[in-house]
């Protein structure tokens, strides 16, 4: 499939990818990377203030250039990135050379629940929190599925079967 063997987790914000990453790489000893801690510390700036200062398309630039970066230093790693990484053409691209790319399926019901009291991600800040989720979704959905070498269902599943799914596809 690729020459690297990283597991990268895909996924709406709240489909699980940061806990179910860090899961996985205490049970398998794989090393755990979470592109939006990356960018946290490189530029020493939450996510949310990077937004505020910059806006959303120099932190996208930032997705960018971390990829690049974790392409050149990764390897047995599973690597969590932002819900919004896959939705740049060139990100898809990078992310599949990377590893085996793996998209944590959520529904919307269970994300209203598991989001309804987050305040860090700025793209869900402000008015109806369902109607935001469902239209990044819309938008994001297909670009998911694409980017995916594996879908795997989150909603009610253990973390073993999440993960008997992904060795079973690959
Ligand atoms: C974003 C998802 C966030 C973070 C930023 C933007 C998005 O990461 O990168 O707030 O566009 O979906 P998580 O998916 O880890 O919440």
């Amino acid at each position: 499939m690729n020459s690297k063997n990283n597991i990268i987790l895909i996924g709406f914000m709240g489909s699980g990818k940061t806990t179910f990453g860090r899961w996985i790489s205490m049970s398998h000893s794989m090393k755990f990377l979470d592109t939006d801690e990356y960018i946290e510390k490189k530029y020493n700036k939450l996510i949310k203030d990077i937004f505020r200062e910059s806006g959303e398309e120099a932190f996208r630039d930032m997705e960018t250039q971390a990829v690049r970066e974790l392409a050149d230093s990764c390897d047995n790693c599973v690597i969590s990135v932002g819900g919004g990484l896959p939705v740049r053409d060139i990100n898809r691209r990078l992310l599949k050379e990377l590893g085996v790319v793996v998209y944590l399926e959520a529904e919307v019901d269970e994300l209203v629940k598991r989001l309804s009291k987050d305040t860090s991600r700025p793209l869900l800040a402000g008015g109806n929190l369902r109607e935001k989720i469902e239209s990044l979704m819309t938008a994001r959905e297909e670009l998911y599925k694409d980017a995916a070498d594996v879908i795997v269902k989150t909603d009610g599943r253990r973390f073993e079967d999440m993960y008997a799914d992904i060795v079973s596809a690959i």
